[in-house]
């Protein structure tokens, strides 16, 4: 939980099409001098459960606390439901539960009802639970009772008008535990997030509940997959792949907390959860294998960070020996992802339903190492680099803080910004050694915006992202972070995020489109350019394509004048004479997007005339412009 430096500024950008009197600012490209490759891996994305990213998410999953946890607020979104003269009670039953995982349960003891006045319970979901028209919701729960045959009624109901959304009854409960699945499907209801999922009985009895379970239409149809308007909103990021599953969230608060990847994998019912760093319960429904699956529905590959021995309340394991089972742990974790069917762990996986292994070219070993005080990192580091080469040569692996056993392959560095020190670091790369390990920074942001970055922030983001682009022969990947809040109230741990969302929308904040105008036009060389006179605050990158002739030139121009600027193309062919202009602006810096005004800062695109090689646009005050030209 690191907050590197800090910062602020202002934006909002027009693009003005009118080419105003020349100010002396040049900027000189020769589109035949590439002087780096872009790695093809630049862009991509980091993810952890903070603010609600997958509970209450990107996990389509409807139903919070289905897994009866143990200690406080283990009924939190449990609610008795008694209707006329019924009767039930509530409570958290310690001595039943459908595993050896989840060995407690949701006593429901109704004592009185009737078919006209059944009682039960209801969840209230993440905030609500979104109903949509002619739907068809996926639902299960495991349950045991003392009354065999009694039937269980499941709906959604609206709490403001009480409308039932859909409903379906359970036969078959027995008195053993088993699982029982259900389907809702919505006839032509209102689009609404303040509904309840409510399972009653028509006569007494006791039900035993535990898992109980209802999934949305997801995307890719991928059974208990993810939210569809998130992953279309990181679809059009072009991510190159994901780190997961931490951040802090991988270390845990304590050595007992850390992500326990063998604890998050095959059916729920044996995925125990566990307290994240962030204060609230995981589900454990998005494990290693869903992990995995997201970043092949997104076609990225994952960059595995597995847990190193370090905890956040400062806990570390001794290298050597007491950390042989740490180690051993990442070698069964590997083989899960990347085993052949005969395989111990790869067995598991086809087990798990995934036949086919997954790539896998990066694991990083630990998250901020740095902060462990013990001084240990450099030894652990070592110790899992030995194991992990001897068996895996060809996988990069990636240091979290500097070390001298042993060379990483690749060094993560973060950093969190104020707007004032990402400008300041626009320019942290251009100097920075090409003899060490590759750099990749794992986590950055500016912070400015709550819940999520305002176009002051974008604009700083955008300068900040020139640096690493011109520098991208070095920085081989960067991922913003958080990635994910809820902006439900009492929802969020961290501000600000790149994408919000509540129980029915989600939105892009205006650094979310400065990420995806940065991702969707980028070459695959940087070419040589000199930005002469040009005000503070001025920055530049371009990059080319030299299979498809395009050019990217970005401008960010995050002060308060309109920039000219005379840009001079060298070593071109005949030109098109029209080139495509992406430009970001809003009317003040604190201009953002939300829930109830999810486009006010996006990115507008249209066709401008060009002269020729030589020729000037005005760059709007407070603005990001990516221009596409065809060379
Ligand atoms: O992004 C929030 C937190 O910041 C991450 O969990 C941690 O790695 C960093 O300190």
């Amino acid at each position: 939980m690191r907050n590197r430096f800090l910062l602020s500024v202002c934006l909002v950008f027009f693009a003005f099409p009118i080419a105003l009197a020349a100010q002396g600012t040049s900027l000189t490209i020769h589109v035949d001098q590439p002087v780096a490759t872009v790695s093809p891996t630049l862009y991509g994305l980091m993810t952890e459960a903070i603010n609600h990213s997958y509970d209450g998410g990107l996990y389509a999953e409807l139903v919070s606390d289905r897994a009866i946890g143990h200690g406080f607020g283990a009924l939190f979104h449990w609610n008795m439901v008694a209707r006329g003269d019924s009767a039930v009670n509530l409570s958290v039953d310690e001595t039943t539960g459908p595993s050896a995982a989840l060995p407690r349960s949701l006593k429901v003891d109704v004592t009185a009802a009737t078919a006209a006045a059944p009682a039960g319970v209801e969840n209230d979901g993440f905030w609500g639970i979104a109903v949509r028209p002619h739907t068809i919701y996926s639902g299960s729960f495991y349950a045991k009772t003392d009354s065999p045959g009694v039937p269980v009624t499941v709906s959604l109901e609206n709490d403001a008008t009480g409308e039932v959304a859909a409903s379906a009854t359970v036969t078959g409960l027995t008195g053993t535990w088993q699982q029982h699945t259900y389907t809702l499907t919505t006839g032509d209801v209102p689009v609404t997030s303040n509904n309840h999922l409510i399972l009653t009985v028509p006569r007494p009895a006791t039900v035993w509940f535990n898992l109980i379970s209802l999934f949305p239409p997801t995307y890719d149809g991928r059974v208990h997959g993810n939210r569809i308007g998130l992953m279309d909103l990181l679809a059009a990021m072009r991510p190159k792949f994901l780190r997961f599953p931490g951040g802090n969230y991988l270390e845990g608060r304590s050595i007992a907390e850390r992500f326990d990847w063998k604890k998050t994998i095959g059916p729920w019912v044996d995925r125990p959860t566990h307290m994240s760093p962030w204060g609230y319960r995981s589900s454990d429904g998005m494990g290693l294998l869903e992990f995995l699956e997201w970043c092949q529905d997104l076609h990225m590959q994952p960059v595995l960070a597995v847990y190193a021995g370090y905890s956040l309340d400062h806990e570390h394991v001794n290298p050597g020996p007491g950390l042989e089972p740490y180690v051993q742990d990442v070698l069964d974790e590997i083989q899960y992802v990347t085993g052949a069917a005969e395989t111990k762990w790869g067995a598991e996986r086809v087990k798990d339903g995934h036949p086919e292994p997954f790539p896998l070219h990066y694991v990083e070993i630990g998250n901020e190492d740095e902060f462990d005080r013990s001084g240990s990192y450099d030894a652990r580091f070592a110790q899992f680099y030995r194991a992990l080469k001897a068996k895996y040569p060809e996988i990069q692996l990636i240091a979290t803080a500097p070390v001298k056993s042993v060379t990483p392959d690749v060094l993560d560095e973060h950093f969190y910004m104020s707007a004032e020190e990402a400008f300041a670091q626009a320019h942290h790369y251009d100097s920075a050694s090409r003899n060490g390990p590759k750099i990749f920074v794992g986590e950055w942001a500016t912070r400015e915006g709550d819940p999520t970055p305002n176009l002051e922030a974008a604009l700083a983001d955008a300068a900040w992202l020139t640096g690493l682009e011109r520098n991208s022969d070095l920085v081989i990947m960067a991922s913003y972070a958080p990635l994910f809040v809820n902006v439900s109230p009492g929802a969020m741990q961290w501000a600000p995020d790149l994408i919000g969302y509540n129980a029915l929308t989600s939105y892009g904040s205006p650094s979310y489109w400065v990420q995806q105008m940065f991702s969707t036009y980028l070459g695959t060389q940087v070419v040589s350019t000199d930005l002469a006179g040009a005000a503070p605050r001025v920055f530049e990158s371009v990059t080319r394509n030299p299979s498809v002739q395009r050019l990217y030139i970005k401008i960010v121009n995050a002060t308060s004048e309109t920039q000219p600027i005379l840009i001079r193309l060298f070593g071109t062919g005949k030109m098109m004479p029209a080139a495509t202009l992406i430009s970001l602006s809003g009317r003040t810096p604190n201009a953002t997007n939300s829930i109830a005004d999810p486009r006010a800062v996006v990115p507008v695109e249209r066709r401008i005339q060009i002269a020729g090689p030589k020729f000037q646009w005005s760059f709007a005050p407070y603005s990001v412009s990516v221009l596409d030209v065809s060379y």
